[in-house]
């Protein structure tokens, strides 16, 4: 009878996953879409306690405890613009989870049961490639890691290495603990192996891919564990991850096979230096600015991570209102990776209150651009950077951009001639329609305010 309360609880669960993702695929119904999924966790974790022959519950209940109280304290007091080095850190939280469970049942499995023993393995390779890799995901996006070279065979190896040794163990007469460790030890290093080199374009790639592993792994252990709600949340995390993987290659116009097996390379390309060549950038004050707004019939904003850095987005929500009172049509051009995480611009935005109608993707912006007057280019750098098709040495070639040349004029707010992500020139600031505005997105954009009001 418990065991039926049980799985229903569970069905009930993973029908809260279901509509909770389906929710938050829009910002009217994602903050629904989030606490349905909560309570879909909850109802889980809770029917768990009953599982019959559960032991260690005090033990469980204080990691409960302390999890709990780290996850809330850091939730609370994260900077909304380290969020995506948070949900790195998460993730990794969940392979290396993976793996330690891994370790603990290989102790409790009977010789020679290939089909548990594989599905074992795959959450200690898993997991810990997974762990690793988030790890040093994590690092580069709070910059403080760089891109390393890694020879892809060493790479290959690596995780050709831990396979053939998980087989042995499988196989092997006896137990054998300590080459388990090594497994672990192997895949760690294949993860940092396999996220180290990866630069430039093709992070956000990467990084949609190790939320799938850790998916994957949640999945595994469900098998493990005969336990429905972990093997199908697993699933959904991991099938969703993967969906976002492919929508993200495909974004960027990278191949998922290329990234990870052909293009183990570091980001390469000219430093930014403020003069390329004999040429110079030319300068634009907030007054002249807010003229050629003001005047304009069409503005199109385009917002980069720098926005999200100076806390920009009520300001150019403010902007966007003084301009519609002068008849002035403003639209956002979001490009898919932008910032740096999915969705990013998107949900920034949305937090102001800008109209979800004004949000418009890359592909249906670009047309829009040679009728454009006016396009700022706000803490945006990589995402409108040219040489993506003009430069085949270029770390970003091929990816496709916002092509903001192409309007009348150009205005890029930041504060100096810093590189972005990538860590490369960007050719858009010498062009004859750019002009720069130089400052802090927040200050520069409180000004432009208050000049087109006076107007
Ligand atoms: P970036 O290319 O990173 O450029 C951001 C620019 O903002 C910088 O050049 C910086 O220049 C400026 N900035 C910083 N703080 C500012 C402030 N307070 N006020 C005004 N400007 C400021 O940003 P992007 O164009 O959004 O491109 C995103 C990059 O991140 C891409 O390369 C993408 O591949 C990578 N990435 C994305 C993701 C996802 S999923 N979105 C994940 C990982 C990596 P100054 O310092 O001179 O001001």
């Amino acid at each position: 009878m418990i065991v039926n309360i049980i799985s229903l609880c569970y069905l009930v669960a993973v029908v809260l996953f279901i509509v909770g993702i389906r929710w938050m695929a829009h910002p009217d119904t994602a903050r629904k879409g989030n606490l349905t999924a909560l309570w879909g966790m909850v109802l889980a974790i809770a029917a768990a306690f009953f599982t019959p022959g559960l032991e260690n519950i005090v033990l469980i209940l204080v990691a409960m405890v302390i999890g709990t109280a780290v996850g809330l304290w850091m939730a609370q007091s994260v900077q909304m613009t380290a969020m995506p080095q948070m949900v790195s850190f998460f993730n990794g939280m969940g392979g290396a989870s993976a793996a330690l469970i891994g370790l603990v049942e290989y102790g409790g499995l009977p010789g020679h049961e290939i089909g548990r023993g594989s599905v074992l393995m795959a959450s200690v390779i898993l997991g810990s490639v997974s762990f690793s890799g988030s790890l040093v995901a994590m690092g580069k996006l709070q910059g403080v890691l760089k891109d390393i070279r890694v020879n892809k065979v060493l790479g290959f190896m690596l995780l050709l290495s831990a396979i053939a040794l998980a087989g042995y163990v499988l196989t092997a007469d006896a137990a054998h603990p300590a080459l388990v460790y090594a497994v672990v030890l192997i895949s760690l290093l294949y993860g940092l192996a396999f996220v180290y080199p990866i630069g430039g374009a093709d992070m956000p790639v990467v990084i949609s891919l190790l939320n799938a592993l850790t998916g994957v792994t949640a999945a595994t252990t469900g098998v493990l564990y005969d336990n429905k709600v972990m093997l199908m949340g697993g699933i959904l995390v991991g099938s969703a991850g993967l969906l976002l993987t492919l929508l993200m290659a495909k974004a960027m116009n990278r191949s998922v096979l290329d990234i990870l097996f052909k293009s183990f390379g570091s980001a390469s390309g000219a430093a930014a230096t403020g003069v390329a060549g004999d040429q110079t950038v030319r300068e634009i004050n907030q007054y002249d600015t807010a003229i050629l707004l003001s005047y304009a019939k069409k503005v199109v904003v385009v917002p980069g991570y720098g926005l999200a850095v100076a806390q920009a987005q009520h300001i150019v929500h403010d902007l966007e209102k003084a301009l519609a009172e002068k008849g002035v049509e403003l639209i956002y051009g979001i490009h898919p990776v932008a910032g740096r995480m999915p969705g990013h611009m998107n949900v920034l935005l949305a937090e102001s209150d800008v109209s979800y109608d004004l949000l418009v993707e890359m592909d249906n912006v670009n047309p829009q651009l040679p009728s454009t007057d006016v396009v700022m280019v706000i803490g945006a750098n990589d995402v409108v950077n040219p040489a993506a098709n003009d430069d085949p040495s270029s770390p970003i070639y091929g990816m496709p951009i916002i092509e903001v040349s192409k309007a009348k004029n150009v205005i890029v707010i930041k504060r100096g001639m810093s590189a972005g992500y990538a860590g490369i020139e960007n050719p858009l600031f010498f062009l004859e329609n750019t002009k720069m505005l130089f400052g802090d997105a927040k200050k520069v954009l409180t000004g432009l305010v208050a000049e087109v009001k006076n107007m």
